[in-house]
């Protein structure tokens, strides 16, 4: 028998947090930006992600102007400089500087690809659904690092405690029959 507890529907995300933590740049003419994203999604093999961001974001602006971000995958290296980065704002900081972060150019995006992280997927805005702060974003390029640090993706719990990716369990036997080709 399971020993059940009732608990805060508040503490209900800490169990469902997605993942991993996203750092998403974003070119709004002017100069580039980042910002960290704990609440993201894939939501189907055909490229589309969701991302969930307002109007009190600096990004915000940026997205809805140039309908373009890069999502960069910081490995468990840059964890500290990624929680770094999201508590400040690109409308009074140019993060690129004050963390010493390199820029790299993408292939079909004006927002910058992020050194140093696992992935980068550049990405145009489809939509964004205002009722609920979601952004429903395209992939158009994606990219691996082969040689960055630490590959240990990192997911936020929602407290303002992190993990890093542990053992990794193997069933692609079994789910064959629902993997598409090319995973
Ligand atoms: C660990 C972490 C996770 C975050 N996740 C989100 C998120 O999912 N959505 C969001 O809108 N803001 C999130 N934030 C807050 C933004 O990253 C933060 O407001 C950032 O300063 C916005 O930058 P900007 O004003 O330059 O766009 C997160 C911050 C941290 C530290």
């Amino acid at each position: 028998m399971d020993k059940l507890k009732k608990i805060k529907l508040e503490k209900a995300l800490t169990f469902l947090e997605p993942g991993p933590l996203l750092l998403v740049t974003t070119f709004d003419g002017k100069k580039n930006n980042v910002m960290t994203i704990s609440w993201s999604m894939p939501m189907d093999f055909a490229g589309h992600f969701a991302l969930c961001t307002g109007p009190w974001n600096y990004s915000f602006g940026a997205l809805n102007k140039t309908k373009e971000c890069v999502l960069c995958v910081p490995g468990a290296d840059l964890l500290k400089t990624a929680v770094q980065i999201g508590m400040v704002s690109g409308e009074d900081t140019d993060k690129f500087k004050k963390f010493h972060l390199a820029a790299f150019p993408a292939a079909c995006v004006k927002a910058p690809l992020l050194g140093g992280c696992v992935a980068c997927v550049e990405c145009t805005v489809e939509r964004y659904l205002q009722a609920y702060g979601i952004f429903v974003l395209q992939a158009v390029q994606a990219w691996q690092n082969m040689s960055c640090a630490d590959p240990r993706l990192v997911h936020a719990v929602g407290d303002g405690t992190f993990r890093a990716d542990g053992e990794k369990f193997n069933f692609r036997r079994l789910m064959k029959a629902k993997l598409p080709p090319g995973l």
